[in-house]
């Protein structure tokens, strides 16, 4: 069974990654409930509308983890069981994670109703792996950590970048404790992955891997949560889903919350399992690239969303 070991916020000498600061302000612990939060500290004058409409799509993803919980049980049932109780509490954290940033959500904006924009996400949302196969659809078990240790930077650094941008201090609070959820999470899937059986993959297989759950952020996930959060059903009609819409209206409003040093985390954190030198100059140049990109979707055109939100 997999223990649950104490964690330095902002030392991640073991994983070879520097000594680079993981986090700013308060330390956050593991094990916190929505209890500890500071909900009296709300200030609906601080609330930005755009990092809002961002909070809500997350929201809906965050409480999508029990598929996910489903999903990596069947990987690792008969191979790794050891593994299967600490996916079972990586999954109750995920959704506690969406509980919080809808509540925040629903005291910023009272007509958003977390539990009706889950559900219309769950109904338009279900990737097929949820649903068939025994396997990772990485193709191994090696590859299907790989891509959640990829999962798991990408949010421990936007929750970072969230932190970081809004002057709200209860969206503060909940983005810094997610954050660091978020990095025991990589920490966690990076010990399944080094204590791994399977033989050691070639390092284009890695890379492969990692790429291609990196540009698996182009699908229906997270542009497809951004409409059913911030398109109220009664619109639905007049306001269709399409795709890219949504996608450049999500990375509009979360891309803009980077900065340079957040996007240098991210890739240190996913070249590590990939095989490659968080400080070599591959990561260097693959990071550089990265920044261009979302500095360049930062600025991209918007979409319709109701009036109602606020
Ligand atoms: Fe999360
Ligand atoms: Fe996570």
């Amino acid at each position: 069974m997999w223990t649950r070991e104490p964690f330095a916020l902002w030392s991640v000498t073991a994983l070879g990654l520097g000594a680079q600061r993981m986090s700013e302000g308060a330390i956050y612990k593991a094990g916190w409930t929505l209890d500890d939060v500071d909900w009296a500290a709300f200030d609906a004058s601080k609330v930005d509308h755009d990092l809002l409409c961002a909070v809500k799509a997350a929201a809906l993803v965050e409480l999508n983890a029990p598929d996910y919980v489903v999903y990596l049980k069947r990987v690792y049932a008969d191979t790794r069981p050891d593994a299967i109780p600490a996916i079972e509490h990586w999954g109750t954290e995920e959704v506690q994670h969406g509980l919080a940033l809808g509540r925040w959500a629903e005291m910023a904006d009272p007509t958003f109703k977390l539990d009706a924009a889950f559900q219309r996400f769950r109904a338009g949302y279900r990737p097929a792996h949820f649903t068939a196969g025994d396997g990772s659809v990485r193709g191994s078990r090696r590859g299907e950590m790989i891509a959640r240790c990829v999962v798991e930077s990408g949010t421990s650094s936007y929750y970072s970048a969230m932190r970081d941008a809004t002057a709200e201090p209860v969206l503060r609070e909940v983005a810094g404790r997610i954050a660091a959820d978020e990095f025991r999470h990589y920490q966690l899937f990076y010990k399944i992955l080094t204590t791994e059986t399977e033989p050691e993959l070639p390092l284009w297989r890695k890379i492969y891997v990692a790429v291609t759950r990196v540009n698996e952020a182009e699908d229906d996930e997270l542009s497809y949560a951004y409409y059913a959060a911030n398109v109220p059903a009664d619109k639905t009609a007049e306001i269709p889903y399409v795709r890219k819409t949504y996608a450049r209206a999500y990375h509009s409003k979360a891309m803009v919350l980077y900065r340079r040093h957040h996007i240098d985390k991210l890739v240190k954190m996913a070249a590590k399992p990939a095989g490659l030198n968080p400080s070599g100059r591959i990561s260097a140049l693959a990071s550089a690239a990265l920044w261009r990109v979302l500095s360049h979707r930062a600025g991209a055109p918007t979409a319709p969303v109701s009036p109602r939100t606020a």
